[in-house]
């Protein structure tokens, strides 16, 4: 898998991409990730890469001539899955990085200002929100995407540290986890997940996932009970 991001500030994913499961997986090859900066795609003699929106109003507009330039620039872009992140994109939910941790090639296109030329959106393939907040720019939500796309590709989390039973997975929020020691300040681990039943455990766990789900989120909790899809 491939990721190319299009940033007007790539030292901000210096660290992200340099630390844990993404360097790792960076490392192994499962996954490469490159940050073009577009700026120095711009024609303008400063390399502006905005300005004044047509009609009037505040703020800047982020202009179509340094992105579709810096996009063709990329080698097999056609083919790619282009993405382009803003508050008003589809919301970003886990079966969705799954989705894509299937594909080759997938592009990212960080805005910033007060929006997108509203044509540089014919080049794209599919807008993503990561929730409903706005931030300075689309960095950090590329980094969101980034992360929960690659940990699902094949091999980047081993066996122990699995996936397979997160949040989300089957609509259902995870089990309560314990680790050593098995008292805290009084505070105690749950006797079920220290007698060895396996058969127990399992279902104590199911049944605290559908608690947790039911008090949490009552909006998953309804998608579980309507029959929820569990993922392979
Ligand atoms: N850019 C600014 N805010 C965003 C959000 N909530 N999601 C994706 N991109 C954004």
């Amino acid at each position: 898998m491939r990721i190319d991001i299009l940033s007007l500030f790539p030292a901000v994913f210096t660290g992200f991409l340099n630390e844990s499961i993404l360097a790792r997986a960076i490392k192994n090859d499962l996954v490469e990730v490159n940050i073009i900066d577009y700026r120095t795609f711009s024609n303008s003699k400063h390399l502006k890469v905005d300005d004044y929106p047509f009609g009037g109003g505040a703020g800047m507009v982020l202009q179509v001539q340094p992105v579709v330039d810096a996009l063709r620039s990329i080698q097999g872009y056609e083919e790619a899955i282009k993405i382009l992140v803003t508050p008003q994109g589809e919301t970003f939910k886990q079966e969705k990085a799954y989705q894509l941790s299937a594909k080759t090639h997938i592009i990212i296109l960080c805005g910033h200002y007060e929006g997108y030329d509203e044509r540089i959106r014919d080049y794209f393939d599919l807008e993503l929100s990561i929730g409903d907040y706005v931030l300075t720019g689309g960095e950090l939500a590329a980094m969101v995407l980034v992360d929960a796309i690659t940990r699902v590709i094949p091999n980047v989390i081993s066996k122990d540290e699995s996936h397979q039973f997160d949040s989300f997975n089957n609509d259902l929020l995870e089990h309560p986890h314990y680790t050593r020691p098995r008292e805290f300040e009084g505070k105690t681990v749950p006797d079920v997940l220290l007698n060895g039943n396996h058969k127990l455990i399992e279902e104590w766990r199911l049944k605290e996932s559908i608690n947790r789900t039911k008090q949490r989120r009552p909006d998953l909790y309804k998608k579980y009970i309507k029959g929820g899809k569990y993922h392979e």
